[in-house]
């Protein structure tokens, strides 16, 4: 199977954990964009969707289903999201799509988290993938230092604004041998908006694309 039809495939598995849940948080990326369209089948059971990117909104509405505003809904359900690096602990790294902090903030204020990759994204430790961190953008070059000071080598992603209005710097070279501990401390560095770490608030589930099966961690 290609990248592609594994995604297309965890996408489709997603489908049974969102099963009469009226209200549905909505991660953001090309994996979602599957299950967003799966979604469309039985869209007239579904109350809304809280969606975490203005792309993910769009998809959603084109197919007829109601985005609603977290603050209108309380907690969530269920959150169904893609990442790009799972640990065999269920940490993350997420925003190679830009859209972390609203996925954070679902993440946070969701019962369950599904998280739905295919088998290239499972790592041992992560880092390989560059961590994306959401950054004000009058302190980039100030995180950006301090990031070094890290360890890491932080690029600047060029000719892009996330919903936010901010920035991201994406850290290369990182091996995240404590994702708690770095996610804390990079967390607190000001100017910083959001880690694309997601380890204090992790994945409950994660189902991933292997081979023709999908395997649930
Ligand atoms: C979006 O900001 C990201 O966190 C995505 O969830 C992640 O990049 C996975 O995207 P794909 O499903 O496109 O690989």
């Amino acid at each position: 199977m290609t990248q592609d039809e594994l995604k297309q495939k965890v996408a489709q598995a997603a489908i049974k954990y969102v099963k009469d849940v009226p209200i549905i948080g909505v991660g953001t990326g090309s994996t979602v964009n599957y299950f967003i369209d799966y979604l469309a089948d039985f869209r007239a059971e579904i109350e809304g969707a809280v969606s975490s990117s203005e792309s993910s909104t769009q998809r959603l509405k084109k197919l007829g289903i109601p985005v609603l505003d977290l603050n209108a809904v309380g907690p969530l359900e269920v959150y169904i999201d893609g990442a790009d690096e799972v640990s065999p602990h269920k940490h993350l790294i997420k925003g190679g799509g830009g859209a972390l902090t609203r996925e954070k903030i679902i993440a946070a204020a969701s019962k369950t988290f599904v998280c739905i990759v295919d088998e290239n994204k499972t790592v041992d430790v992560l880092g390989k993938f560059p961590l994306p961190v959401e950054v004000v953008p009058m302190a980039r070059s100030y995180v950006a230092r301090e990031l070094v000071k890290l360890g890491g080598q932080p690029i600047w992603r060029e000719n892009y604004i996330t919903d936010n209005h901010n920035e991201i710097l994406d850290v290369h070279n990182l091996s995240i041998l404590e994702p708690k501990k770095l996610e804390a401390i990079i967390n607190n560095i000001v100017g910083v908006v959001t880690v694309g770490i997601f380890a204090e608030r992790p994945a409950d589930i994660v189902l991933v694309g292997k081979g023709t099966e999908v395997i649930t961690l």
